[in-house]
């Protein structure tokens, strides 16, 4: 099975990128082709600095690795170092219907709030379905908020295959786990940078006390029983924790007698427990920017490898001709 996913480097990953995404990439590592690349090109519709994009790729890199994400058994690169896939999304938008791009969230949402959009924003799906279909990928592991993403690049690799041939793209699957599709952040909500309610992965443990501390609960009495279901912080310990420790704190909060400040700080070191290894193999690859660039370049040349061959099928499908040798 081909498996992809991307990520954008937007700023410091969070737990929802982590349970809603990054755990799956590593799980499904070892495919017969896994491929995982850092968004740089989605991240210039939103960021504008060179400097901070430069520091966010760098960051994401080193987070993937420390995460688990295995050189040996996946392959990591920045969307940038494969060019081709810009070409695939010319190819695709000649085919993209407007209505398909306007009904899209992150477009709706935007104009919605009065905010001006660019062609970038209003096509960023056209570049995602290239980033899928350029490596012929089965299965894409995602959170929820991206599914409509991938019913996009399905529509897309539909309609092309019905223009162009049936056998030139191959139309994916999203792998999307019920129990972390939608990450909650401190508020409650979906955790996501742009509402400014996010864990991050990477976060000193003081620091990650004190934004545990900042998550919204319900004001009842700490001798009143609780329904652990409603309470974002036992959603979050959730993702955490075995089905018994589940049932052993959902035990706690029907019982009463137990305030959130219990809960939080059950949450607190589940997630001290979880991240604690990977803190420390981060900083070890800090100490390594060489080896961590190999891995990206190493990365490159493979995917590249995989996408030009799928961009010439689809080249010599449309008509155009076969690319002249670079002298
Ligand atoms: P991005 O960078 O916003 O998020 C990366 C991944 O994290 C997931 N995620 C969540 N999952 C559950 N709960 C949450 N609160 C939560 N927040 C984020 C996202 O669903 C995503 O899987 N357009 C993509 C990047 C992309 C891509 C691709 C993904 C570009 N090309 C090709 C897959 C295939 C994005 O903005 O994800």
């Amino acid at each position: 099975m081909k498996v992809l996913s991307g990520i954008q480097p937007t700023g410091r990953f969070h737990w929802g990128n982590y349970f809603g995404a990054i755990r799956q990439y590593i799980e499904l590592q070892g495919n017969e082709q896994s491929f995982y690349f850092i968004a740089d090109l989605h991240a210039l519709t939103t960021i504008r600095d060179a400097g901070e994009l430069r520091q966010n790729i760098a960051d994401s890199a080193l987070d993937l690795l420390a995460l688990g994400l295995d050189p040996e058994q996946a392959t990591l690169f920045r969307q940038s170092d494969v060019p081709e896939v810009t070409e695939l999304t010319w190819l695709l938008m000649t085919i993209t219907q407007m209505h398909l791009l306007e009904k899209c969230h992150a477009y709706k949402d935007k104009k919605s709030r009065g905010i001006a959009a660019d062609a970038g924003l209003f096509t960023y799906p056209v570049l995602m379905a290239a980033d899928i279909l350029i490596y012929d990928s089965d299965l894409v592991p995602v959170g929820q908020d991206q599914v409509q993403h991938i019913e996009v690049t399905r529509d897309l690799a539909q309609r092309f295959n019905s223009l162009y041939g049936e056998d030139c793209l191959v139309l994916p699957e999203k792998h999307v786990l019920d129990a972390s599709a939608k990450v909650p952040g401190t508020d409650g909500e979906k955790m996501s940078k742009s509402y400014g309610n996010t864990i991050p992965l990477f976060e000193t443990p003081k620091r990650l006390k004190k934004i545990i501390n900042k998550i919204k609960t319900d004001s009842t009495p700490v001798e009143d029983p609780k329904d652990p279901e409603t309470c974002a912080v036992f959603t979050l310990y959730k993702l955490f924790a075995s089905p018994q420790q589940q049932e052993e704190l959902a035990a706690r909060y029907r019982a009463g007698g137990m305030g959130y400040g219990e809960a939080k700080n059950a949450l607190y070191e589940a997630a001290m427990e979880q991240f604690g290894a990977a803190f420390e193999r981060r900083a070890e690859l800090e100490s390594r920017p060489d080896d961590v660039e190999d891995i990206l370049q190493a990365g490159a040349r493979q995917a590249r490898q995989k996408a030009q061959a799928v961009v010439e099928r689809v080249r010599s499908a449309c008509g155009l001709t076969a690319r002249p040798v670079m002298v």
